[in-house]
């Protein structure tokens, strides 16, 4: 079931969202080589307290972190380690907040140092493609023109789409209907209408599509080892079109 926002509603999930982005900030300033992924964990935990929200990554399904940091390789859900960053590596950072009684959840992919142009275009793509998929979040479109959206994006530059992991609404609860798939399927899927919030996040590969889950049981990379990235912006779906939420004047 899609549960549409109220204008009030929406208020309050611009705010988690804003506070969401301003922690991706923060923790995205001390990306640099030789930080550790647990000292960005930890930076984040502090910025979500300071400003009297809840970590909503944090025992969500057993999570043991506040943060998500990907790194290289890895797709999504990476857990936070001693694992030291170094100079050309990108790094996915995926945060999400409870806020008065609501979520907010945003992802970039980040450089450490200077990385190399290959990096830098799949990072890009993944960038754009998120901006194209906000363009088809309107009224009257479907579901599946946010995902045909990205799927273009990222197969015009000979990039692959990853299957195993969807966008979603987002609302009370970090997850909600509808999925949102970042390759077209078959069925076009649910009807967009305003008041629909959806947490849209394209992630892409180099190489293959294909990706596997690490020991850890939540850690995914590509089976290729192939370069992933992904993007993630909170959306909602507003008669006069798509307002990015937590981002100044709603466009990106
Ligand atoms: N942005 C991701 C998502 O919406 C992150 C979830 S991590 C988890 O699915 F720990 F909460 F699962
Ligand atoms: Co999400």
């Amino acid at each position: 079931m899609i549960v549409i926002k109220t204008p009030a509603e929406i208020d309050i999930l611009r705010e988690c969202n804003r506070i969401v982005l301003e922690v991706l900030d923060e923790v995205g300033r001390r990306v640099q080589p030789g930080v550790t992924t647990l000292e960005l964990d930890a930076i984040a935990g502090r910025a979500v307290r300071r400003r009297g929200a809840e970590a909503a990554f944090k025992g969500y399904r057993g999570y043991p972190k506040s943060l998500c940091t990907s790194v290289n390789e890895e797709v999504v859900h990476g857990i936070p380690s001693h694992r030291r960053l170094r100079e050309g590596d990108i790094v996915g950072i995926d945060f999400g907040v409870r806020y008065r009684g609501y979520c907010g959840d945003a992802a970039r992919t980040v450089r450490v140092g200077r990385v190399g142009g290959g990096a830098a275009r799949l990072i890009e793509t993944a960038e754009r493609a998120l901006r194209e998929a906000i363009a088809a979040a309107v009224p009257g479109n479907r579901v599946g023109d946010i995902s045909s959206a990205i799927q273009r994006t990222a197969e015009a530059e000979g990039y692959s789409v990853i299957r195993d992991f969807v966008g979603h609404g987002i609302g009370r609860d970090l997850h909600e209907d509808p999925q949102i798939p970042n390759y077209a399927a078959s069925e076009r899927g649910p009807r967009l209408r305003p008041g629909m919030v959806l947490a849209i996040e394209p992630m892409i590969a180099a190489g293959g599509w294909e990706v596997e889950v690490a020991e850890n049981g939540w850690t995914a990379r590509t089976k290729d080892r192939s370069l992933s990235a992904h993007a993630e912006y909170s959306v909602a779906v507003g008669g006069a079109g798509p307002v990015v939420l937590g981002v100044d004047g709603g466009s990106v």
